[in-house]
């Protein structure tokens, strides 16, 4: 389910500031898998957490996600495959939504968005045309 392979982060490399954040992190999680990551405070959690979830590329090593190499897509692309709940409650939440909202929000990830013109064909039924940025796009 995830198969994490000798991921490896170092923040402000070559600088005053450079920090070895993970050092060659292997993981493999099976589904039903229930992990708790313990470790002090800077020890590499979220940057492990951040990794997985495509928030800054990793320095080298892999991460594959049902069977998918996800290393190279960037987050908004692996929110098809994970979804997380973050520390801090403001934080992978709309504010100003209902909470309802905010869950069929997150039901829909990895599905697709957008605004779709229907047409009406013979026999009353409605089919789908495609959005108009993919008419843009497949005009050019
Ligand atoms: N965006 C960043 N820029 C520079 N250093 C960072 C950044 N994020 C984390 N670090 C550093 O990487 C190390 C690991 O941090 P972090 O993953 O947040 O630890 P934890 O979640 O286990 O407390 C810490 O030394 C932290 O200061
Ligand atoms: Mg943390």
């Amino acid at each position: 389910m995830l198969k994490i392979t000798g991921v490896q982060k170092t923040f402000n490399p070559g600088t005053i500031n450079e920090k070895k954040a993970l050092c060659g992190i292997d993981l493999t999680l099976n589904e039903g898998d229930f992990v708790t990551v313990i470790g002090g405070n800077g020890a590499g959690k979220s940057t492990m957490l951040n990794m997985i979830a495509g928030v800054y590329p990793v320095d080298c090593g892999s991460i594959v996600i049902d069977g998918k190499d996800v290393t190279k897509l960037p987050e908004y692309k692996r929110a098809k495959f994970i979804g997380r709940v973050f520390q801090d409650p403001m934080t992978g939440t709309a504010a100003t939504m209902q909470i309802e909202e905010n869950l069929a929000l997150a039901k829909r990830r990895g599905q697709r968005r957008g605004i779709d013109l229907l047409t009406v064909v013979p026999g009353g039924r409605f089919v789908r045309q495609p959005a108009l940025g993919e008419q843009l796009l497949s005009s050019r």
